[in-house]
């Protein structure tokens, strides 16, 4: 637990650069993909627990899961408005922030006397290993906003905003193509938070 403490102050005292700045446009395209995302996960680990008898930690992965869900629908509507007053403001901001790609909160995870971020690539390989979320979970993430915002009927934009709903029309594909030719990491990083009990 004192190392898995130290890597959440760590976390809290790094803060976290996500790309969306102060516009809330980006903001609220990240918060319906980040909310969809922490809900794919904690459905996860809720069925992960569940099959190795943890019930207690299975039902509070549940709530959280179910919580999570509700965060990201929230956000969705919010998008989903905007769409309809501010379309080419809105899309452009969807377009920028996938170009970005969307990164986790946690991305500069780091264990005691580690560099920033230098657990990240530890923990998302083995949320990947284990299939907690996976580069599956975010593509399927980005079609059902794709499909939620209905981005396809999307019409009479500015010229950029129209550039930039054929991009992210086209996305889901060559996520595909890339993912596809990705391999799952085999290596089995041990986490300090695991096993020690200084
Ligand atoms: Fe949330």
């Amino acid at each position: 637990m004192k190392e898995m403490v130290t890597s959440v102050q760590y976390l809290i005292s790094d803060g976290f650069d996500i790309g969306k700045g102060t516009d809330p446009y980006k903001n609220f395209i990240y918060t319906s993909f980040q909310e969809s995302a922490t809900n794919v996960s904690h459905r996860r680990v809720a069925s992960l627990t569940k099959k190795t008898g943890n019930k207690q930690l299975a039902k509070i992965c549940g709530i959280i899961a179910a919580d999570e869900a509700r965060h990201a629908n929230a956000y969705i509507d919010f998008v989903d408005r905007i769409f309809a007053i501010d379309g080419s403001e809105m899309m452009l901001a969807f377009e920028d922030m996938m170009r970005k790609k969307i990164v986790m909160p946690a991305h500069f995870l780091r264990e005691s006397g580690g560099y920033l971020g230098g657990l990240w690539s530890h923990f998302s390989d083995a949320a990947q290993r284990i299939e907690v979320y996976t580069a599956q979970d975010y593509i399927d993430i980005l079609k059902s906003l794709i499909h939620k915002w209905d981005i396809g009927n999307i019409r009479d934009l500015i010229e950029s905003g129209e550039k930039a709903r054929d991009y992210v029309m086209t996305l889901p594909a060559r996520l595909q193509r890339i993912s596809e030719r990705m391999k799952t990491p085999s290596k089995e990083y041990e986490f300090s938070w695991i096993g020690s009990y200084a």
